[in-house]
């Protein structure tokens, strides 16, 4: 039977890119919905790298099994950092992700800078109290107005200028092959394949 390892996260999406990653090691991912867990671990952390670890570390001790959390969010220069770890619930609980990032294109009017990145840190933490740690980063601007149709959260206005597309115009590929959670997932997937083989 596969070894299994939990995803802190209730995002089928995020399920379907660790399940892929995973199955290359003979790991099932699984959620702790499937497991009938619970495990609602406050983000209280002041960086992403805190707040994936105080979620892995939740759910591994609910579950009894590996865990692994991602944190992630937009950093943008003009607002020294922000939203960043608050980026789901900047502008407040009602808003939307349209309403948060037409709510950023506002709060940017007359910036002098424009420039941007989005963090993505992962954290799996094993049961024996081991942990694995990844993190990736993409360097971007915020475009003028929203452009693209596709992705989710601020994708519509986030500019890669190297491919000269926002995130919301790049397929699922082209985005995961230069995003921060692709870059994540891409250095955790080359450590935990280490931390296996020991
Ligand atoms: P979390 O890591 O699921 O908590 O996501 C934090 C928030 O950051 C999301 O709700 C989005 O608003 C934003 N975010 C994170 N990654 C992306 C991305 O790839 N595109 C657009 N927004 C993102």
């Amino acid at each position: 039977m596969a070894e299994k390892f939990v995803l802190a996260t209730h995002n089928p999406g995020k399920l379907k890119e660790m399940s892929a990653i995973l199955s290359r090691f003979g790991v099932e991912a699984v959620m702790p919905a499937d497991l009938d867990i619970r495990a609602e671990a406050e983000e209280t952390g002041e960086t992403f790298a805190e707040n994936a670890l105080i979620k892995a570390r939740a759910v591994c001790a609910a579950a009894g099994l590996p865990a692994i959390a991602d944190d992630s969010g937009l950093c943008v220069d003009a607002l020294n950092g922000g939203p960043g770890v608050h980026s789901a619930r900047y502008g407040g609980g009602e808003l939307d992700d349209r309403g948060r990032y037409l709510l950023l294109l506002n709060s940017l009017r007359g910036a002098p800078s424009r420039s941007a990145h989005f963090t993505c840190a992962v954290a799996c933490v094993f049961p024996g109290g081991d942990v694995l740690t990844a993190e990736g980063r993409c360097d971007g601007a915020i475009a003028y107005a929203p452009m693209g149709t596709d992705g989710f959260g601020y994708d519509p206005v986030f500019f890669v200028p190297d491919k000269a597309k926002t995130f919301a115009q790049m397929t699922e590929e082209e985005k995961a092959s230069i995003s921060h959670r692709g870059k994540a997932l891409k250095e955790f997937a080359d450590k935990l394949e280490t931390y296996l083989k020991k």
